[in-house]
């Protein structure tokens, strides 16, 4: 994988960044408001990837020790399976582990095979399945990982 780029938290400034990338990417209800709501939390470890100061990747995250709680992960197209989101994983498990958490939890959308591959390549697996959690028909997949020492 190549993944040169830079890897810091989110500020408001690049949230307009982060939701055009969602509304192109995988377009789901977040807004503005949520994603400012996320940022502002104390636990958030929201963090993007930049490269040459374009956004690549961004990940919505929180710590709540001994937990890390991923709610989204997304790469930009063009910037796909060059490794930024696990670069972005990583900073987020790093960041974590230094609050104390020891494991990290999401859902996922049954049928999004990429992203169950990708969260299968870091170690997650399956745990709990929650029937139409995303609408009628739309179930989600519970993952989780232990961090590796
Ligand atoms: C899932 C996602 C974030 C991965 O981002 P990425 O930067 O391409 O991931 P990385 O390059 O770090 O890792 C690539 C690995 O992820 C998996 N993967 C990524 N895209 C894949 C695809 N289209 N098909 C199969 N596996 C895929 C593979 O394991 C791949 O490794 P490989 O390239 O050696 O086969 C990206 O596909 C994406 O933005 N998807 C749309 C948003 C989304 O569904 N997010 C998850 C929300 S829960």
């Amino acid at each position: 994988m190549l993944a040169a780029g830079e890897v810091r938290l989110l500020t408001e400034p690049d949230l307009a960044a982060v939701f055009a990338i969602e509304q192109t990417v995988h377009s789901t209800n977040w807004n503005i408001n949520a994603y400012k709501f996320e940022l502002s939390r104390p636990q958030s470890v929201c963090s993007g990837v930049f490269v040459d100061e374009e956004l690549a990747a961004f990940v919505i995250a929180y710590c709540l020790a001994p937990e890390l709680h991923i709610q989204d992960i997304v790469t930009k197209g063009g910037f796909q399976r060059r490794g930024y989101a696990s670069k972005l994983l990583n900073f987020v498990i790093s960041l974590s582990r230094d609050r104390g958490a020891h494991s990290a939890f999401l859902e996922v959308r049954e049928g999004n095979q990429p992203a169950i591959n990708f969260y299968t390549r870091h170690k997650f697996s399956k745990y709990s399945r929650r029937l139409d959690y995303y609408g009628k028909g739309q179930n989600a997949w519970l993952m989780k990982m232990t961090f590796p020492n």
